[in-house]
């Protein structure tokens, strides 16, 4: 064995083929009993629609490097990511568009109309000086849109109240001063046509790469782990940086999502792929309903059956998946100190969203893995 990877997401993915690409050995180990990482998907059995296993993955990217290697894998759906919200039992465009304003204040403002009543309102506080997340939010698209779409939302997902939130959470809340409501801006946006976890599997599928699944790499009854790899072969690792040291720095802070599946006797439970409810009277966050992210499969799922994934956001303990960095004051701290440790680890790379603590959409995953590669390990 060449190399030894912590981890099938992918980032270990990407680091592995390249590898085994280009003639080393590598075996890839995963603590789940499935490769993918966060990306994995399968289908629901009663019904055959595929669902994302942890949480709804749109895959986008502007990035024409990470666009040519994934088409290496896959082809992608013609899929264009939108989202709606649910506010006072009246359904509302995202992002904040036009369209979101006018059905809003009941209203046909035109775009500098729009831009003008928002930029009035926005006056109550200035963005740049807000003391916490609500005065940010109320200085940069005024006191009525915040307070409908991003008060009740944001407590619900921080489980703590905006005005206790620090400011510095959102940098930005963008406002279309138009009717498009695309969720993302990239260049390239769809799924994969035959699923997430084929597209992973192929990227595992060559001669020089042997996966291990069920495998903890900090479970010494295995024969890959820590104590007896780290400075016999080269390692990227790709699990919780705080862990790997045995939290030395103390836990790294995460939130974390439980999702509530449920098979609905109904075709179609929502008419779109995903509702946000922004309100605070509604537990949840938002609901998925997976058959939309595929209507090109209408003819293979049924049309008297749905899947809808209730979501619902909270703090994460150390034995919940760690989602979404918290990212405090004392975790940037943590991560600086974990960092200075990760220096003298001998030949091994910490890679990924769990060994970086930082949030990555799967293109970004995938682009630092391509530098990695590149730039330390080829
Ligand atoms: P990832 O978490 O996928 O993989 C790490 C792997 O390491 C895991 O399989 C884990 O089991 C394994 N591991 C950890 N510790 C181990 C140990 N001790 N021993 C062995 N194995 C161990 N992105 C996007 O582009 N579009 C989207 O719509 C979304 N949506 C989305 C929703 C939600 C709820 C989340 C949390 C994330 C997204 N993402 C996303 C981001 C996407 O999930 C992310 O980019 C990839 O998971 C990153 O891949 P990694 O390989 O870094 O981590």
């Amino acid at each position: 064995m060449d190399l030894l990877v912590v981890g099938s997401g992918f980032f270990g993915l990407t680091i592995a083929e390249r590898a085994a690409s280009a003639g080393r050995k590598v075996a890839v180990i995963d603590r789940r009993h499935h490769i993918g990482g966060n990306a994995y998907s399968e289908d629901e059995p009663e019904t055959g629609i595929e669902v994302h296993r942890y949480g709804a993955h749109l895959f986008h990217t502007s990035n024409p490097t990470v666009w040519e290697y994934v088409n290496r894998f896959t082809k992608f759906t013609p899929y264009v990511h939108r989202v709606y919200t649910n506010h006072r039992n009246v359904v509302f465009p995202l992002p904040i568009n036009l369209g979101t304003i006018n059905q809003f204040f009941q209203a046909a403002y035109t775009p500098d109309e729009a831009r003008q009543l928002i930029h009035e309102q926005a006056g109550e506080f200035d963005a740049k000086a807000a003391q916490n997340l609500e005065e940010r939010g109320i200085g940069l698209i005024g006191r009525p849109l915040y307070e409908a779409f991003i008060r009740d939302y944001t407590a619900k997902q921080w489980q703590t109240d905006p005005t206790e939130l620090p400011a510095e959470i959102i940098s930005r809340l963008p406002v279309r001063y138009n009717y498009d409501n695309r969720y993302f801006n990239d260049t390239w946006e769809g799924l994969p046509v035959d699923g997430y976890t084929a597209w992973i599997e192929r990227m595992a599928d060559h001669p020089n790469i042997e996966v291990k699944l069920s495998v903890d790499f900090f479970d010494d009854s295995q024969p890959l782990n820590k104590k007896a790899t780290v400075g016999q072969v080269p390692i990227v690792y790709t699990g919780p940086v705080d862990r790997y040291f045995d939290y030395a720095e103390g836990s790294l802070s995460w939130r974390t999502l439980d999702f509530e599946e449920q098979v609905l006797p109904v075709g179609d439970f929502q008419g779109t792929p995903v509702m946000n409810y922004a309100d605070a009277d509604v537990p949840y966050t938002r609901i998925h309903e997976f058959k939309h992210f595929h209507p090109e499969r209408a003819d293979r799922y049924p049309n008297d059956k749905t899947v809808i994934m209730r979501e619902f956001s909270r703090f994460a303990n150390r034995d919940d998946e760690p989602y979404y960095p918290v990212n405090t004051p004392e975790d940037r701290a943590g991560l600086l100190a974990y960092r200075e440790l990760a220096k003298g680890e001998s030949d091994v790379h910490f890679g990924g969203r769990l060994g970086t603590y930082q949030y990555l959409d799967m293109h970004m995953a995938i682009g630092s893995a391509l530098s990695m590669w590149n730039n330390q390990l080829a």
